[in-house]
């Protein structure tokens, strides 16, 4: 059999409401991903994938499902979304929909119906619980945005069940005719000629119905891996994504490495890659208090050892999703970089340690010109997830003060990377003749797209050099993986071996010059790509977040 197309690769992640606006209405639409198609080909991106379009009253940025199988007008027409997919295959790049699935919106028939009585069509699509005898909810689970996932429901006397937002109640997977609506909803798009899907956080669709309470309340470990996950995800397999051969990546956020293989490795026809978040965790005080807004350094011999890990572990059984940022995640380079002195260079080197490694990389927009984290004020952000958290940990929990929040949100709210697209210094970033929906980073006038791609240290160029070299060098998708010097508190350097040759991925995420290690000093050979210009071959040492492939 062929390769799949999905392994040589590369992604680019839409974010549609920060992408680029036609109609001037503040708000990026689909008439928007078409007019940069032609940039995003130069780029070199293979397939897109385009967070949430369908209607949707926008709680969580259309993460919340009214009708899957409706455009949102705010974005555009259902026959503009069919032109998009026939103008991005005429050049031959390939549309992945993001697939949620876990819940819809509480504005979804569905819903509107199952909340009517407990015995008409819709009661069973939900997940609906008595309440308590002294009138509180089934148990102590947490919303991921704060709070109870449980909400009452006057109308039908009973709670129903939410991990994110109250207007996001569960799907109850249990009823096989939830699971026949989804899977017809995915045939649909199929014969509108989508590619595959990107699953929202799809481990999360089987429940413990026991329902026991979580050691600690409201907290959310018991929303990952149920008991039926793995048989649903199979079945969709079978249903869909095998007999019309559409690709999947499924967030994953519990996945070790050690257990990955149960979701992507291809004899158990589940998932044909997930994205992992322990690598995202690095700079977090684990079991705190506070969850993700409890900070720490970044932690680098962890990262290498857990991308490592990732490597070696899913080597010929399953596939790696590469990323750093996404929709979900602040500018890399902001969060664990120097995004002033050394933008440029730490936006090279995280890209060259990510894109030299086995898998199927992922960039998000604005990370190919090396777009940063904007210091908004709180009451600036518009993230559900952000609000929700600030009421339950500052405002209700007291566990944490407002400007101890303020700086976490700096560094890694999920905001961070939804500011609108910044493509020239004009009015609005060329986003937009309009206000845009949400507050530009102050910075495009000098960060955007065409003073980027006009300057010598151009990010953009550096992103095309590494997906050409993708495209043309089967060292990058077949090579063996090795770590150097894990302990290394500055250097991040590994070994790729392939049919006779050898590479060095070589990056130093210090501030400071570093020597560079004695087995691969001196070592000479051809230099696959740069973010030093001065750089010939591996020797002396190496300037501050450096990086270079080399070829021995
Ligand atoms: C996923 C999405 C995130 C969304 C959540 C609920 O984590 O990536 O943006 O808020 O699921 O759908
Ligand atoms: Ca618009």
């Amino acid at each position: 059999m062929s390769q799949a197309w999905w392994k040589k690769a590369v992604f680019y992640q839409i974010y549609p409401k920060s992408f680029n606006d036609t109609n001037n209405d503040g708000i990026g639409d689909l008439n928007g991903i078409r007019e940069k198609l032609p940039y995003l080909k130069e780029l070199g991106i293979d397939a897109l994938w385009i967070s949430p379009v369908y209607l949707s009253p926008q709680v969580d940025n259309g993460y919340d499902i009214a009708d899957y199988r409706q455009i949102d007008p705010m974005f555009g027409t259902n026959q503009e979304m069919y032109d998009l997919i026939e103008e991005a295959h005429e050049q031959e790049i390939k549309i992945v929909m993001d697939f949620v699935a876990n819940h819809t919106s509480d504005e979804c028939l569905w819903f509107k119906e199952s909340r009517k009585s407990k015995d008409n069509f819709f009661s069973d699509f939900y997940i609906w619980e008595d309440a308590k005898a002294d009138g509180s909810a089934p148990n102590n689970w947490g919303s991921s945005f704060g709070g109870s996932a449980w909400s009452w429901d006057d109308s039908r006397q009973q709670y129903y069940l939410h991990y994110y937002a109250k207007e996001q109640p569960d799907l109850n997977w249990e009823n096989p005719m939830v699971r026949e609506y989804i899977y017809d909803m995915m045939r649909f798009w199929k014969s509108k000629g989508v590619d595959g899907w990107r699953m929202d956080v799809v481990t999360s669709i089987s429940k413990d119905l026991a329902f026991p309470d979580n050691p600690r309340a409201f907290t959310t470990e018991n929303q990952q891996n149920g008991p039926r996950m793995h048989e649903f995800i199979h079945e969709m397999n079978q249903e869909v994504l095998k007999p019309f051969e559409m690709m999947s990546v499924g967030e994953s956020p519990a996945a070790k490495s050690s257990d990955a293989h149960l979701l992507v490795d291809p004899k158990r026809e589940e998932l044909d890659m997930i994205f992992t978040f322990e690598h995202m965790h690095v700079d977090r005080k684990k079991g705190d208090v506070n969850g993700r807004w409890a900070l720490k350094k970044m932690d680098l011999p962890q990262l290498k050892s857990i991308l490592a890990s990732w490597q070696i572990e899913l080597r010929d059984k399953g596939w790696n999703a590469l990323y750093f940022e996404n929709h979900d995640r602040a500018r890399v380079i902001s969060r664990w970089g120097n995004d002033q002195k050394f933008r440029y260079q730490t936006a090279t080197a995280f890209a060259t340690v990510l894109h030299g490694l086995q898998g199927t990389p992922f960039v998000f927009q604005g990370e190919e010109i090396g777009m940063t984290n904007p210091k908004f004020e709180l009451e600036e952000y518009e993230d559900i997830e952000l609000r929700g958290n600030y009421q339950f940990y500052v405002e209700q929990q007291k566990t944490m003060n407002k400007e101890v929040f303020l700086a976490a949100v700096h560094k890694i709210s999920r905001d961070n990377a939804r500011t609108p697209m910044q493509w020239d210094a004009s009015e609005n970033a060329g986003f937009s003749q309009a206000d845009p929906w949400f507050k530009l980073n102050p910075n495009y006038p000098e960060i955007n797209v065409e003073n980027d791609r006009k300057s010598e240290q151009s990010v953009f160029k550096y992103y095309q050099a590494l997906i050409e070299l993708r495209h043309n060098e089967a060292i990058l998708t077949e090579g063996s993986f090795e770590l150097l010097y894990p302990e290394d508190e500055a250097l991040f350097i590994y070994k790729r071996q392939y049919a006779g040759k050898t590479w060095y991925v070589v990056a130093n995420f210090s501030e400071t010059k570093q020597e560079i290690p004695s087995e691969v000093n001196g070592l000479t050979g051809k230099i696959m790509i740069k973010n030093n210009l001065q750089r010939a071959e591996l020797s002396n040492s190496l300037a501050p977040y450096e990086a270079f492939i080399i070829e021995v």
